[in-house]
């Protein structure tokens, strides 16, 4: 949840027991992890996500000794099979819906906030009043097996109704068990990774209590002063797309033989939401909730496909972003919302406003009252209306006069009853409440290993001049210095869901664990991340200077990105560039190595160290594990091949600075005058999309392709070997990048297609082979068809979107239109 509350400052009752613990190993889609469940006598081996559910209701009635609810009579009323037969559910919801009043119906679209902070055995009366009268059908914000059971019981128990709530809550990277932001899992390029982090997530929130999370975010940013963009995977359309089905799989569960994800059924799973749609990571002047200005093209080409994506991997629920789009405002945007979403791509989860998006119509200035903006809402084909009520108070006056069909009232419960059929609640309302699985899997072991896990995989070596890293753990001393050295809620990062700072391993722990009782190191926290304060820098230099090696952690803490976060410089906070430089003299005039990390939540431009500073590592903010998961990087116990997912400029002055622009008619050529750059910087940036070091080197052959003339509806293959040429293990991250030479509408410089992150043994060769679909060489042309044109493109394989051996192939034939059926192949799974 958002909205001032700092998302740590709730309080959770619930720790793992000390109890014994038998290992049990789940499969959590294509790897399994290993988890410790109380009292299970087994070890058990699943291999598809369904059965997680089942799994999890048999450990908690072990553990408990609780009756079987699925397939015991409760007091609940309604109750059908749980079978998901189509035909049988809409024959339930249709009964339920009859038996509606407008109200209870209005009800069933109205999203209340109940904060952990109120919550607890005693239930707010303001929100039993309201569930009493069947006017809320889902809460945001609130969780807990025990809270959750609560308010279930008043809406079972006391309302006329009996339809059971839905708890909704921001998983954002991690429940408790807190994982590296969405932007630093982007930076791993492995989306079998990231699918397995978002399926934790959904375990231990499910567990928790909760039935959807308001994520993936999907929005792809160009411009690093928007403070979102920490949420998302970057800049890129392709990139981001995987993401989103990744993650999407992640939180609902995936389908093993159609790749889709679940909607329904098991109760380690959340309802996926993307999110914002549609343009919002294109605020202007990177200003959050600001206007996007986006033509046409555009918005189909970079900002529509990662929600194609999401809806075709199944997700059940979109979220309407704040910002207005050509002067219409989301909420109220019918054309995209039913129009390219629903008609279009047939997607047909729930629509949820972003908060008080209905009510903002009139901040807008697009609803000129509550009832307008209610009814325009609904209209666009928003269901469920996020804390702002008008849905409840203003709809029936609508309605009664004939304003709003009761048709479009009914088809929004529609979504909304199905939803919670499709979790089973109806059958069992309380199914998501288990104390007993709750403590089994808050915070549980494997789920920190698997952090762990994504936090080294989501690390970019940026620099590495002369070998510096990894260090050796033997070295005498190491100094470890800078203000988010030691600082556990930064390295939680933005939107840290029921994360604790005390869960972190924070880098000096890490770095402190790594070494050992025999190891030193020194501590100095040289100044804050964001005031003029410079008193820290004489023990920040006695402390390098004492050391074999410096290790410093600048960057940014969690609160400097996220909603509402937005800065208008990318330089380093505070004087936290004079204490680098402070530092680096100390550290350079007693000849020691120097490290720096950079945690932060968006590029930053840092030149200076980049000229300067002999190695420096990307760590984002890691979560839970950022400790450990550094210190493996930092003395090679884990080879690092994360690269990034978005450019980092040279300065603010830049933005925005994006890989896959368009050439210009004078593109830049630095040292002639005439063309497209600066006068004061460089045009291109500090580091490109997609960089990222190893400890080891590769070397790429030239990309080869299956066919040097093709028809516009024909695939080919590009082919490349790529040789690990060093003497560690390490892993690459192999990406295709395709142009359309020239065209009828202008085509980006470069764009992804392609990419696979490959671990190759030292002095191994591995033949990497990619296909290009139709799909992947179309574009929306002037009349906004989406096209294949004959003519020649350029394919590079490489490790960076800079370089690569160019190799050229021919369409040829008749410009021909093609379907957009979304950026990945239908049943795409990592
Ligand atoms: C506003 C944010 O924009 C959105 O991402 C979030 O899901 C909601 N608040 C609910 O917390």
């Amino acid at each position: 949840m958002s909205d001032g509350t700092p998302h740590w400052s709730r309080t959770s009752r619930f720790r793992i027991p000390r109890a014994v613990y038998i290992p049990v190993t789940l499969h959590l889609v294509s790897s399994p992890i290993a988890l410790q469940l109380p009292g299970v006598t087994t070890t058990t081996l699943l291999a598809s996500a369904a059965a997680l559910g089942l799994l999890a209701a048999a450990c908690t009635r072990a553990a408990t000794g609780a009756p079987d609810l699925a397939s015991t009579p409760s007091s609940v009323s309604l109750r059908p099979p749980l079978t998901p037969s189509d035909t049988r559910m809409e024959r339930f919801v249709d009964s339920v819906l009859a038996g509606l009043t407008l109200e209870e119906k209005l009800g069933q679209l109205t999203q209340n906030v109940l904060s952990a902070a109120v919550t607890g055995p005693q239930l707010p009366e303001a929100s039993a009043a309201d569930i009493r009268a069947g006017r809320i059908g889902s809460f945001l914000g609130t969780s807990g097996a025990e809270v959750t059971r609560n308010l279930q019981r008043v809406a079972m128990e006391q309302s006329r109704a009996k339809i059971p709530l839905l708890f909704a809550y921001d998983v954002i990277h991690g429940f408790r068990t807190i994982f590296p932001t969405p932007l630093a899992e982007a930076a791993s390029w492995d989306p079998a990774a990231v699918e397995r982090g978002a399926r934790v997530a959904a375990a231990e929130g499910a567990a928790n209590g909760l039935h959807w999370t308001f994520a993936p975010m999907v929005d792809i940013a160009r411009d690093p002063r928007w403070g979102r963009i920490v949420e998302g995977s970057g800049e890129d359309p392709y990139l981001g797309s995987v993401m989103a089905a990744a993650r999407v799989r992640g939180f609902q569960g995936a389908d093993s033989t159609t790749g889709v994800a679940h909607k329904f059924r098991d109760t380690l799973t959340l309802i996926a939401t993307a999110k914002h749609f549609v343009a919002y990571g294109a605020a202007e002047g990177g200003r959050d909730y600001n206007v996007a200005d986006v033509p046409p093209r555009t918005l189909r080409e970079i900002y529509l496909p990662p929600f194609h994506a999401a809806a075709n991997a199944g997700a059940g629920s979109v979220m309407a972003s704040f910002n207005e789009l050509d002067g219409v405002p989301m909420h109220a945007n019918r054309d995209l919302i039913d129009g390219v979403l629903r008609r279009e791509w047939g997607w047909d989860g729930i629509l949820v406003s972003d908060y008080t998006g209905v009510m903002e119509l009139l901040n807008h200035g697009a609803a000129a009252d509550s009832a307008e903006a209610a009814r325009i809402s609904i209209d666009a084909g928003v269901d469920v209306d996020m804390v702002s009520t008008f849905f409840l108070k203003k709809l029936p006056a609508e309605v009664g006069a004939g304003r709003v069909p009761i048709a479009v009232i009914d088809s929004a419960v529609r979504r909304v009853l199905r939803a919670k059929y499709e979790r089973g609640l109806f059958q069992d309302p309380y199914r998501y409440s288990s104390v007993a699985r709750e403590r089994a899997l808050t915070l549980a072991p494997a789920f920190v290993r698997e952090a762990r896990d994504m936090a080294r995989r989501s690390i970019v070596l940026l620099k590495n001049e002369g070998g510096v890293l990894p260090l050796r753990k033997n070295l005498g001393a190491i100094a470890v210095i800078g203000p988010l050295a030691d600082d556990s809620a930064s390295a939680l990062g933005a939107w840290a869901g029921a994360g604790r700072p005390q869960d972190v391993v924070t880098p000096l722990a890490g770095i402190r664990q790594a070494v050992g009782a025999g190891g030193r190191v020194l501590y100095a926290r040289g100044a804050p991340a964001d005031t003029a304060d410079s008193s820290g820098f004489a023990e920040a230099v006695r402390v390098a200077r004492e050391a074999d090696a410096v290790v410093l952690v600048i960057g940014e803490r969690e609160d400097m990105s996220g909603e509402a976060h937005s800065r208008a410089s990318l330089d380093l906070p505070g004087v936290q560039s004079e204490l680098a430089r402070a530092v680096y003299a100390a550290a350079r005039a007693a000849g020691k190595p120097m490290v720096v990390v950079l945690m932060n939540g968006r590029p930053l431009s840092v030149p200076w160290l980049a000229d300067n500073v002999p190695a420096i590592v990307e760590a984002w903010h890691l979560g839970v594990q950022t400790g450990p998961a550094l210190a493996d990087v930092i003395f090679g116990d884990f080879n690092p091949g994360g690269k990034l997912p978005v450019s980092f400029p040279r300065t603010v002055g830049q933005v925005p600075t994006y890989y896959n622009h368009k050439n210009t008619g004078r593109p830049p050529v630095e040292g002639i005058r005439w063309n497209s750059k600066y006068i004061d910087v460089p045009w291109t940036p500090l580091w490109p999309f997609g960089h990222g070091l190893s400890y080891t080197t590769f070397a790429y052959g030239p990309p080869r392709i299956s066919k040097t003339e093709i028809q516009p509806t024909d695939s080919l293959t590009v082919s490349v070997d790529v040789t690990n040429s060093g003497t560690l293990d390490g892993d690459e991250v192999v990406q295709v990048y395709v142009r359309d030479d020239a065209a009828s509408v202008t085509r980006p410089v470069k764009m992804l297609k392609g990419f696979r992150r490959v671990t190759l043994r030292a002095g191994e060769r591995r033949t990497l082979t990619f296909t290009l679909r139709p799909q992947d060489l179309a574009f929306y042309d002037i009349r906004m068809r989406h096209v294949v044109e004959p003519g020649t493109f350029t394919v590079w394989a490489a490790g960076s979107s800079v370089g690569g051996q160019p190799v050229r192939f021919r369409v040829v034939g008749a410009t021909t239109e093609l379907p957009d059926r979304g950026p990945l192949p239908l049943g795409w799974r990592p």
